[in-house]
């Protein structure tokens, strides 16, 4: 089953009394790099929705102050390393401590902020299950600390992003469903800015921001509050040419889909995932139906998130 049905809240009680919480994946509707920054990082613009893709933590009170993390589900990697527990450790000392199980379903490596997602997630709900009322402020500056894409978890569910993607503001996108594509390879994040950097080296002027590009498709913010069929065709990511350049398979991919479909592919973030824009989760499910089995088996059907 691919459908993956919106959840009505983003977090609830259990009935043994933990805190569950969800952690949506995001995907960048436009994604344009306006340079390189003094600080190594790059200067974006980027309008970004959360869809209905969740990883679930479970959140269970200790009293000895320890934090534990335990995974289920999709690979997640050397726990010890998940930004998860950094984010646990992030917040002020005398913690009570928590039990924290994920449950992953969003893939690492994809430019879905699943990993993200989940840090987000765990400073929210600490923020709640030990008292510590963070204000949003103090929140999103530890969220900065933690990655470029933690703050837009935040808030939601359709922002806009700039700077290397701390500053955050809401916008309003008409809802949609959309096709997730979810392939074999993984994109290392560092590894796709650094062969977008080999190919177009150049420095962010704040002062005068960057030279237009010949051709690049601009679809406004205004246009995406319009209904889908305006700007499903329009959207646009700086960051795709790099990530095909570092993953050569998601090329063939990017060009099977787009032929199965007869619909416009584009890549999130700093891929490897792509999507496909429908108007709602129903005509992403039709068209997913008809794909050959090979590609079925990658794809989800989802729809914006509501939060
Ligand atoms: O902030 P985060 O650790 O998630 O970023 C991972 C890598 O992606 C950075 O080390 C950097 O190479 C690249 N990046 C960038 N500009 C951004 C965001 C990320 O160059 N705005």
């Amino acid at each position: 089953m691919s459908l993956l049905c919106p959840s009505r809240v983003r977090n609830e009680r259990t009935a043994d009394g933990a805190l569950l919480w969800r952690a949506p994946a995001k995907i960048n509707l436009t994604l344009r790099v306006l340079g390189r920054r003094d600080d190594g990082y790059h200067e974006l613009d980027s309008v970004v929705a959360k869809v209905t893709l969740y990883d679930e933590l479970l959140f269970r009170p200790r009293r000895d102050g320890k934090i534990n993390l335990v995974c289920c589900g999709l690979d997640c990697g050397a726990v010890q390393e998940n930004l998860i527990l950094r984010a646990a450790e992030l917040l002020p000392e005398n913690r009570p401590g928590v039990d924290i199980e994920l449950t992953k379903r969003i893939p690492a490596g994809a430019g879905l902020g699943g990993g993200s997602s989940d840090a987000a997630a765990t400073l929210l709900a600490l923020n709640q299950l030990w008292e510590l009322h963070l204000s949003a402020e103090q929140l999103a500056d530890l969220a900065g600390r933690l990655g470029s894409d933690v703050p837009l978890f935040l808030a939601g569910p359709t922002v806009r992003i700039r700077g290397r993607g701390e500053l955050v503001e809401p916008v309003r996108v008409h809802p949609f469903g959309a096709i997730l594509y979810l392939p074999d390879p993984h994109c290392p994040t560092a590894d796709v800015y650094a062969a977008y950097k080999a190919n177009s080296d150049q420095p962010f002027d704040s002062a005068h921001g960057p030279e237009p590009v010949e051709g690049q498709s601009a679809v406004s913010r205004q246009q995406l509050d319009e209904p889908v069929s305006e700007w499903r065709g329009e959207l646009f990511n700086d960051l795709q040419a790099a990530a095909m350049r570092v993953c050569p398979p998601l090329a063939e991919i990017f060009y099977r889909l787009a032929e199965a479909t007869g619909l416009s592919v584009h890549l999130t973030g700093s891929g490897s995932a792509m999507f496909i824009i429908c108007d709602d989760a129903n005509e992403a499910e039709s068209v997913i139906v008809n794909l050959p089995d090979e590609m079925k088996n990658h794809c989800r059907a989802v729809s914006l998130n509501s939060w």
